[in-house]
């Protein structure tokens, strides 16, 4: 008997130490991953040489269409971000962003997780090999976040990352990233990888604007560990998000306005306004450091009628249904995500391309989105690539290039690239484009008669945490306008006429707003979605 129950002692702690031992990896290694976003359709490649005993890093994506190389040794102190800008390739020495402390902005990211607090899963196959999983979750305002993490059975060598939850960008709607490992060397780095290339030896002076230059914070990705002794729902967020600031003086401004977003927040979804907001990471920023950051530079709309010379007019008014939407017709490809680069006026470009063709040619098309960014350099009227533009000039740009390329033979890669337009693939050319008046009635017949238009509108904080219903906001500037968009449509929302809306088709995945879409009200052009309204003729070819 004694020695049944010293069996089953020795048999229970076999069982309960049965876990694998967990991967451990040192903080030096080569490793090249493909990252993934299956939101916006992106697969990425990476090469990284990350090498915390030295202080640097070298993230090279696509090849090197796009790196960042950190070097903060004794020799070196900075940080280098080589990108295509003007069709080029371009180095700039320690870019700015105001947002990021400097001491946050110096620290390397890594690629691999810490998995200190994961728990062993179980075993399961990721791309053919045989793995052991760990997993972990964490919720933070009423979102859950979950990541897995793969590892091959015997050798340890990590197969797979995988992470669901709140956006890295937005940090407003449900995301999905994964890295898959190909290449993992532990303890050793490429030493060329940190050799400064050429053409940073010339670093560049101007920078356009502080978006779309951002490489992924791979560490944004991974768990924060949490602090379970803060007290206050400010210390908590910032353990939650992994904020750390420079100054007690700083800690208190950012708790002051972290205090005033969550109690806005409050308010309105204590008020049943007909939508809900949600809190996110960016809490702890004004709306206007969000705007500088994460949309375009303002583009003052005032002028759009007065400036054009040949405004759209109706020949005949056609007496209008009480709801339309260019989606049941086909005429509107599925929601896309614009992903790190502001880009925004491409997909709203496109999507009124997409529009046209199919109303010429029956059939749904989907155009390129990155030949718009890559190839607008010499334009009447230039873009910034993933750094911004307005609509009308890329009409004007796309009529100058001499045609469009299909979405599937040029791919979206969310980041500026050389220009690879081919005018033996294009898939349309562009004849000519409309503004069309501010006037709701003549926008809404221009939308019915001549197809999907492409309209900006003013984003205030709101509208970035919106997460479906009637959206109505009276804070919005009608001039000052900072993002753009597809008009799909109108309506009144739950045949309420009190609640006229247009409906808008936005770049921020389904995970935004109303699968990807948005109810708006259609009073008095709210948020300007009148003010810089255009659309494209294409050939007929
Ligand atoms: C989380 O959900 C609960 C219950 O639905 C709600 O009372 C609370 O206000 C929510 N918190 C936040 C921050 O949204
Ligand atoms: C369209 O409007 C813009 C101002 O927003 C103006 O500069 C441009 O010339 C106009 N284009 C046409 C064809 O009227």
């Amino acid at each position: 008997m004694k020695q049944l129950i010293l069996f089953a002692l020795v048999f229970a702690s076999l069982v309960l130490s049965a876990d694998p031992p967990k991967p451990t990896y040192s903080n030096k290694y080569h490793t090249e991953f493909i990252f993934s976003l299956p939101y916006a359709g992106l697969n990425e490649p990476y090469v990284v040489d990350f090498d915390e005993t030295k202080s640097r890093e070298n993230i090279n994506i696509y090849n090197g269409l796009v790196r960042n190389l950190y070097l903060y040794d004794a020799t070196n102190d900075a940080r280098y971000e080589i990108i295509i800008t003007q069709d080029k390739q371009s180095c700039f020495k320690n870019p700015v962003d105001h947002l990021t402390p400097p001491k946050e902005a110096k620290s390397l990211t890594p690629v691999i997780p810490d998995l200190t607090d994961w728990t062993y899963t179980g075993a399961k196959v990721r791309r053919g090999i045989q793995c052991n999983y760990w997993s972990y979750q964490d919720t933070q305002y009423n979102t859950t976040s979950y990541y897995e993490f793969y590892a091959e059975v015997n050798s340890n060598q990590p197969v797979q990352y995988w992470m669901t939850g709140v956006d890295v960008v937005f940090g407003s709607h449900y995301d999905e990233y994964i890295l898959d490992y190909y290449v993992f060397q532990d303890k050793t780095v490429d030493e060329s990888a940190f050799v400064v290339p050429d053409v940073c030896k010339k670093p560049e002076t101007e920078i356009p604007h502080v978006f779309g230059r951002n490489v992924v914070q791979f560490k944004n990705l991974f768990p924060k560990s949490i602090n379970k002794k803060a007290n206050s729902r400010f210390d908590r967020f910032m353990s939650q998000f992994g904020k750390k600031y420079d100054s007690r003086e700083e800690y208190l401004s950012r708790k002051n306005i972290f205090e005033n977003n969550m109690k806005k927040i409050e308010e309105h979804n204590s008020q049943n306004k007909g939508y809900s907001m949600k809190m996110n990471k960016y809490a702890d920023l004004s709306f206007d450091e969000f705007r500088s950051l994460y949309l375009l530079p303002t583009i003052d709309a005032e002028k759009h009628e007065q400036l054009s010379q040949n405004l759209w007019e109706p020949e005949t008014l056609y007496s209008l249904p009480e709801t339309f939407d260019w989606r049941k017709y086909g005429a509107v490809s599925p929601i896309k995500d614009q992903a790190t680069c502001g880009s925004c006026y491409a997909f709203s470009v496109i999507g009124a391309l997409e529009g046209q063709h199919f109303l010429s040619h029956g059939k749904l098309l989907e155009f390129s989105e990155q030949n718009v960014i890559d190839c607008m350099w010499n334009a009447p009227h230039k873009s910034w690539g993933c750094d911004g533009s307005e609509q009308w000039k890329v009409f004007d740009g796309l009529m100058n290039l001499g045609g469009i390329m299909s979405e599937e033979d040029y791919p979206y890669l969310g980041v500026t690239g050389y220009c690879g337009f081919d005018k033996t693939k294009k898939a349309a050319t562009i004849h000519s484009y409309y503004n069309v008046s501010n006037d709701e009635q003549i926008v809404m017949q221009a939308l019915y008669q001549m197809g999907p238009l492409a309209v900006s509108y003013d984003v205030v904080s709101s509208n970035v945490y919106y997460s479906g219903g009637y959206y109505e906001d009276d804070t919005c500037s009608k001039t000052s306008l900072n993002h753009a968009v597809l008009m799909v449509g109108w309506g009144n929302y739950q045949g309420d006429p009190t609640k006229p809306y247009w409906l808008i088709k936005n770049s921020w995945s389904t995970h935004w707003g109303d699968e990807g879409y948005m109810y708006i009200s259609r009073k008095n052009n709210d948020c300007g979605f009148t003010s810089q309204v255009t659309y494209p003729i294409l050939n007929r070819d």
